[in-house]
């Protein structure tokens, strides 16, 4: 994985058909996806469940790009090692998920994967201050962590401000997750951000037989992310 600014767009295939993740993870690639984000629910952490190591290692095959694994279980580290042998290019853990984010994000670098750190909308910024030269990539949650489809957060804008100027020239990606959508992604691009995690807004309309139009949302989120950075 090298490092750039540009945009990537990380559908979540948490609003794909769940009995067909191999084709839907194939479709959105072919139509022009940058990574593929993976929600992982523990029904603990987060309320709802979705899946484990054994889902995303049967997924690895069906991804040519990076597996973006979006970890929403406490505690998280006894899970890593299963994660990073199940294929995960990206680890992101959350600053609430254990007692010690440092040995944690250690962990998952150890492990070969680059470490993600997200953080809920009620965590700020300064929680992952003393990490900074640990991560790869920071995860701004945009929505309350739990499920596909919710509105999107306008308090986290000044958050990615903030991070933006904490990571400074630190090859560190800001990711953000949730209600990412063409009228959301300016927004957030304008502020720092360089991957765009968005499930409802690319799944929406299409399916694996009519997967055209998972290219025009993506190409439309894209679109309108891009335009903004230019104007930035
Ligand atoms: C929420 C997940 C998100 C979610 C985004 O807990 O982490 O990745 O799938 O879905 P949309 O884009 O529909 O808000
Ligand atoms: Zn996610």
């Amino acid at each position: 994985m090298t490092f750039d600014r540009s945009i990537k767009i990380a559908p979540s295939i948490l609003s794909a058909d769940f009995a067909d993740f191999g084709r839907e993870c194939q479709a959105i690639e072919a139509q022009g996806c940058d990574w593929v984000h993976v929600d992982v629910m523990d029904g603990h952490f987060v309320p709802a469940i979705t899946f484990g190591p054994a889902t995303c290692n049967a997924i690895r095959p069906h991804i040519k790009t990076i597996m973006d694994v979006h970890l929403m279980i406490a505690p998280v580290d006894p899970y890593l090692q299963a994660f990073a042998d199940a294929g995960a290019d990206v680890l992101t853990a959350h600053v609430e998920a254990g007692p010690h984010l440092d040995r944690t994000l250690q962990a998952i670098r150890d492990l070969g994967c680059k470490a993600g750190v997200a953080l809920n909308p009620s965590t700020p910024p300064e929680a992952i201050a003393y990490v900074l030269d640990r991560i790869d990539l920071v995860c701004v949650m945009t929505v309350n962590p739990g499920y596909g489809g919710q509105s999107f957060l306008h308090s986290q804008i000044e958050k990615i401000r903030r991070l933006r100027q904490m990571i400074g020239d630190r090859p560190v990606h800001i990711e953000i997750d949730g209600g990412v959508s063409p009228q959301t992604a300016p927004l957030v691009v304008e502020a720092g951000a360089d991957v765009l995690v968005a499930g409802s807004a690319v799944f929406k309309g299409g399916s694996v037989s009519n997967p055209e139009v998972y290219g025009d949302n993506i190409r439309a989120i894209r679109a309108a992310g891009e335009a903004a950075r230019i104007a930035a």
